[in-house]
């Protein structure tokens, strides 16, 4: 039998505002860097403090938690058919360095928040509902992105990439893993692909990252697709030498070929011929790194994304070419030119862009269809489910800066839009 809408909760419901903020503020302390700055990175201690506080709000809500061998977290609300495929939600916690207490925080809290309010206003749900906290959606420790979305969307070359994977301190990710608790081994990594009908659908909340729903005076935005995201990590390497006795000719600068790469990164986005296309060059380290020594490695890393998969995909093309040129004029190796994740975009599924508009005409909140620069959990979600993303706007655009800020009413608007959806598609 279907029930029919009377069983869904009136969206007259009310979000616990002040709790929620509490909540966000008490997360953010738990961060490697001083307020407002956060850095909270993939299995340090903050993170691992954090994590427990998250399953504290779980079991708080009344959800049976699980939990995964890399640490995605999932707390359920059992459905009155439990059979069915559940609908899920859920974000990130990880805080790239000195970023804001906003990124991927407001679609976990603000899920967990969405849950009770479903609770208080005495809703059922008929298919389970699950909140997921997904682990290192940032790539900072690693340098793979979504790495828990990726896992149970069953990429298996990234459960073998794992295996020789370390990060900038040379520990092993499942050593890593082990000090936070996590002791796995690569067999174990299988058990967090999840299968295709798992889930019905998938939702996350988050803020939009750009400044179009602010500037449009808009409380939401409904997102149809997530732009396609690419990176590459680069290692040239020369002779070195001496700053003052090496004369010019003589020399084949490391440093100078990451310099020159890192302008024709530009200069191919900008030749794409779309606005859309972007590309950033947010890490270049140099070998020995002293003023008086000529750089004999150079290590730069490179994010670009777009829209359309062809283009990216171009420009990656005209990356490489570009590392190659520059390493034979400048008589250098080019030791590394590795592409780490190079992404297709994802649509989200008409089904659940429909459910979200649903509800946000309910409630009386204009809203608009936009598109996710951003990438997200919701990326490889998108690979074992019907995808949706909810946007709420942030104070001028501004992420993954300490300066990043959502205002309480904007987020409590998100929270009712998401649990008006979860409660009309666990219904469905
Ligand atoms: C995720 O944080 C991204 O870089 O889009
Ligand atoms: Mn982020
Ligand atoms: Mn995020
Ligand atoms: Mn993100």
């Amino acid at each position: 039998t279907h029930p029919t809408s009377a069983s869904l909760p009136s969206p007259s419901f009310s979000v616990d505002t002040e709790t929620l903020q509490n909540q966000i503020d008490e997360l953010a302390t738990f961060s490697d860097v001083p307020a407002p700055a956060v850095t909270r990175v993939l299995y340090s201690d903050k993170d691992v403090l954090a994590r427990s506080y998250i399953k504290k709000l779980m079991e708080k809500a009344g959800l049976s938690i699980r939990e995964d061998a890399v640490g995605n977290i999932f707390g359920r609300w059992n459905g009155k058919d439990t059979s069915l495929a559940a609908v899920a939600t859920g974000s990130h916690i990880d805080a790239i360095p000195f970023s804001g207490k906003y990124d991927g925080v407001v679609g976990v809290l603000g899920a967990l928040e969405a849950i009770n309010v479903l609770k208080r206003s005495g809703f059922q749900p008929r298919r389970s509902l699950e909140v997921i906290m997904f682990t290192s959606e940032e790539p900072t420790r690693f340098g793979i992105s979504c790495l828990g979305s990726r896992l149970m969307a069953g990429i298996e070359e990234l459960a073998d990439a794992l295996k020789g994977t370390v990060d900038g301190q040379n520990i092993s990710f499942f050593d890593a893993a082990k000090s936070a608790g996590y002791n796995l081994n690569h067999e174990d990594l299988k058990n967090v692909f999840v299968k295709k009908d798992h889930y019905s659908a998938f939702i996350e909340l988050h803020i939009e990252q750009g400044p179009i729903l602010e500037e449009e005076g808009l409380p939401i935005g409904i997102v149809t697709a997530i732009a396609a995201p690419a990176s590459i990590k680069v290692e040239f390497e020369g002779n070195g030498g001496h700053a003052g006795a090496v004369l010019m000719p003589a020399r084949n600068d490391a440093g100078l070929a990451a310099a020159e790469l890192a302008l024709a990164v530009e200069k191919h986005v900008l030749e794409s011929g779309s606005i859309d296309t972007v590309g950033t060059v947010g890490i270049i380290e140099l070998h020995p790194g002293a003023i008086n020594s000529i750089p004999s490695k150079s290590h730069i890393e490179i994010d670009t994304r777009d829209i359309d998969e062809k283009r990216r995909n171009n420009v990656v093309e005209k990356v490489h070419q570009s590392a190659v040129s520059i390493a034979e004029k400048r008589r250098v190796r080019l030791s590394k030119f590795q592409i780490i994740n190079q992404d297709p975009p994802a649509l989200s599924a008409e089904s659940i862009i429909r459910a979200m508009t649903i509800a946000a005409e309910k409630l009386n909140l204009s809203h608009k269809l936009m598109i996710s620069r951003a990438y997200h959990d919701s990326l490889f979600m998108a690979r074992i489910s019907p995808m949706g993303m909810i946007f709420i706007p942030c104070n001028k655009g501004y992420s993954h800066k300490p300066e990043e800020y959502a205002s309480m009413e904007d987020i409590a608007n998100g929270v009712k839009v998401l649990a008006l959806t979860l409660a009309k598609l666990s219904v469905d």
